[in-house]
């Protein structure tokens, strides 16, 4: 295996298990363009209908591992057997593990709003953590993180204050690990996209509401997971060398700076 390319190197996705999300999107990618992959996911049986479907549609190597992103030890289980697999080493990090909430602020408890930043915020923190070390030893690195348009805009879509300000912690992590991790060689960018069309809000909306949603988008519709798996691919590609500490904007129009 020719490790001079990136593509013969590992991407680790959190949240890669969720059937319609964006997580299983990314790693189906990644797969589809060469790199061997990590599907990680809190849900067991979903991170392993990720793995069956990628095994199933191409010749990448894929591991899939359950892991609690807001937990030091399962984020540190989950590089120890990502180390120990016959996978080849990580070049990729994708933080897209994370959860919604519209609570309004005047109902927001301490407790939700620990919650909210231990899967958005610090899930991210403890992911890209332990996975640097190994980026820099094997001399390519690609942190890929997940906001929300909701951090820029002030919630807007669906999710209020405490996802909003988990997912601003997200771009303010992603700038200034951009800074500190750039005489290694590695490239850290926030991915931002707008109202997609995922579970993420199942339950908590209907198909009206997804509807003028969808017709309040210049674009005139919702994001593909497709949309946004190829942006995490393309960041975490050679021609995205010189791509670093960037929020990408992927909203359809619907928000515009
Ligand atoms: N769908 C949207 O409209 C949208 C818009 C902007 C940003 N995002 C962000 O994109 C990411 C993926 O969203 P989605 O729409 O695919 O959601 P989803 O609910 O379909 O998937 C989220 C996945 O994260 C996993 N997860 C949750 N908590 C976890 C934990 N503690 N440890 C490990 N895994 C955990 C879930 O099991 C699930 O598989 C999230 O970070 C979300 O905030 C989504």
């Amino acid at each position: 295996m020719d490790l001079s390319l990136p593509t013969h190197r590992t991407a680790v996705v959190t949240g890669a298990g969720s059937p319609r999300g964006l997580g299983r999107a990314i790693a189906r990618r990644y797969a589809r363009e060469g790199w061997a992959v990590v599907v990680a996911d809190l849900d067991t049986s979903a991170a392993d209908s990720t793995a069956a479907l990628i095994a199933e549609e191409s010749e990448a190597l894929v591991l899939a591992h359950q892991v609690d992103v807001t937990s030091v030890d399962s984020v540190e289980a989950l590089r120890t057997a990502v180390v120990a697999s016959e996978l080849p080493p990580v070049g990729a990090v994708a933080t897209v593990a994370g959860i919604a909430d519209p609570t309004p602020f005047l109902e927001v408890t301490p407790e939700l709003w620990e919650r909210v930043f231990a899967v958005n915020s610090t899930g991210t923190f403890l992911t890209v953590r332990a996975f640097v070390p190994d980026m820099i030893e094997h001399g390519y690195g690609r942190v890929v993180t997940m906001s929300s348009v909701s951090a820029q805009q002030g919630g807007g879509v669906f999710s209020k204050t405490p996802y909003s300000a988990a997912k601003a912690a997200v771009l303010g992590f992603t700038r200034s690990i951009a800074r500190e991790l750039a005489p290694h060689g590695i490239t850290c960018n926030a991915v931002s996209p707008g109202a997609a069309d995922t579970d993420i809000r199942a339950g908590a909306t209907d198909a009206e509401r997804e509807a003028a949603l969808s017709a309040s988008i210049p674009l005139g519709r919702q994001a593909t997971p497709e949309d946004i798996a190829a942006l995490f691919v393309f960041l975490s590609s050679e021609d995205a060398a010189y791509i670093t500490g960037t929020t990408q904007n992927i909203n359809g129009g619907s928000y515009i700076a």
